[in-house]
């Protein structure tokens, strides 16, 4: 009466909403790559202990690559009535090879088995999104070597601070992705056990060899405890955990992005390609993708918080909450992808207003702090210098010069102990140059730390 793989004990058909809210096929269906394979272990380890003969095996590999090839050609009918990509696949091996396939549950639950399919997942989308991170940290370093003298004002308080190059703020951008690789990475290692073997929540009767398993399937080993691997998803949050921050600093510099891009900075444009228009205002030249981002930040966070939520009040072993773990998930991987896919390709043809963002940082008096500094060296306290300076960009406010365009005659009013050698410090070039150790702006440093940046970058992918 019942299609239902547990249909044995019960009595009526399942309730048609029932049906409905409790499927998760229309969505989990993106695992079946990932359950066949897990299958074809399984399958494998039963053969090798001989819970299944030769022609079985045989059988269940051939069906389940059959199954595997129409999936791919869009020739398998997914049911809701088999409420998940599990039971739709092992209901139709059973059609396709007979009594075989009745076998292949052996010693498995789906409990295990959707434990280690998202685990399998999660280890692929990691490998994809750190390619693509990958790409991104390379055209910010390549940007950064070409714009390791670029001078734009550098900002604190969003007012502006100190002169830096373009390039070092490339590097700083590509310090936060380095972070989030080796979170990533970091949270990669952690998953890659293998929780297939646990069964329903206690293990299983038969003697299965879980180092097989755990081997075929590329895990470092079998995890430990039967109840904790049917449960946990600790992986999956650390994933969004990672995920999540690496948003929050790709939506950082969506910020900047669209700052710069405004014709209040004008100090790069993102390219035609990368912006939109707008339906009303034919001016408009929008910088959506940036914007998206950052909006995009917003759902991987609060995927984040919505798998702490789904875990805070589940007692030990699986309870069918966690079956809303996947589209939390897929969304933020998804979301991840895309967000570096799109930045990834567009930071590569930003262009820059180089003269714009040099007279930026001339309005902005930010050679300040090297007069106060140059007074340091002249033997003034710095809490003099400081106090002198001030008044000496007071001055250049109220008559709208810049520092370095104020007379000797004048500058010595403020203080005597100022040379004419005051000027070569009062350029931005000159302010940008003094700043050459570990981490500074001085262009000769950025080249150097871009350099390293890429011989890290290379290392990481030769591994
Ligand atoms: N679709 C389920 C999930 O995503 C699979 C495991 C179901 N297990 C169970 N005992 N009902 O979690």
């Amino acid at each position: 009466m019942s299609k239902k793989l547990w249909g044995g004990r019960f009595g009526q058909s399942t309730n048609e909403l029932v049906e409905q809210f409790s499927e998760s096929v229309s969505f989990d269906q993106r695992l079946y790559r990932h359950d066949i394979r897990g299958s074809l272990a399984h399958a494998a380890m039963l053969h090798s202990i001989s819970i299944l003969d030769d022609q079985e095996l045989a059988d269940i590999q051939k069906g389940l690559k059959g199954i595997l090839t129409d999936i791919e050609s869009g020739d398998f009918e997914w049911d809701i009535a088999l409420e998940d990509v599990h039971m739709n696949i092992e209901a139709r091996l059973t059609e396709r090879i007979g009594d075989a396939g009745k076998k292949l549950h052996t010693g498995r639950s789906r409990n295990d088995q959707v434990a280690t399919d998202i685990r399998l997942y999660l280890r692929d989308a990691i490998d994809d999104i750190l390619l693509v991170l990958h790409a991104l940290q390379i055209a910010l370093v390549e940007l950064a070597e070409r714009e390791a003298a670029t001078v734009m004002p550098g900002f604190t308080h969003m007012q502006t601070a100190q002169p830096v190059t373009f390039g070092h703020h490339m590097l700083a951008w590509n310090a936060m992705l380095a972070r989030d690789y080796e979170r990533l990475g970091d949270c990669r290692k952690r998953l890659n056990i293998c929780p297939l073997g646990s069964a329903a929540l206690a293990g299983t009767s038969f003697p299965i060899d879980r180092e097989m398993t755990a081997a075929d399937l590329g895990f470092d080993s079998p995890s430990q405890n039967s109840l904790d691997s049917v449960s946990d998803r600790d992986f999956m949050i650390e994933f969004n955990a990672a995920a999540a921050l690496m948003m929050v600093h790709l939506s950082r510099m969506a910020e900047e992005l669209i700052l710069w891009s405004s014709d209040a900075f004008k100090f790069v444009d993102l390219g035609d390609a990368f912006c939109t228009g707008s339906s009303i205002m034919p001016q408009k030249k929008n910088p959506d993708v940036a914007e998206l981002v950052r909006g995009k930040t917003s759902r991987v966070n609060a995927n984040l918080f919505g798998l702490l939520m789904l875990m805070k009040g589940q007692p030990l072993a699986y309870n069918r909450d966690n079956q809303e773990d996947k589209e939390l998930l897929f969304d933020s991987v998804d979301t991840v992808l895309i967000s570096l896919e799109v930045y990834a390709a567009m930071m590569p043809q930003i262009s820059l207003f180089r003269d714009s963002m040099c007279d930026a940082a001339e309005r902005g008096y930010a050679t300040a702090t090297d007069l106060a500094d140059y007074l340091v060296r002249k033997n003034i306290p710095f809490r003099d210098a400081h106090e002198i300076v001030g008044r000496t960009v007071s001055y250049a406010v109220d008559n709208k010069v810049k520092l370095a365009d104020i007379s000797l005659g004048t500058l010595q009013g403020f203080c005597d102990k100022i040379d004419e050698d005051v000027y070569a410090i009062l350029t931005l070039e000159g302010s940008l140059k003094a700043r050459n150790h570990v981490g500074g702006t001085a262009p000769a440093q950025v080249k150097k730390a871009a350099a390293i940046a890429k011989k890290v970058l290379s290392g990481a992918r030769s591994d």
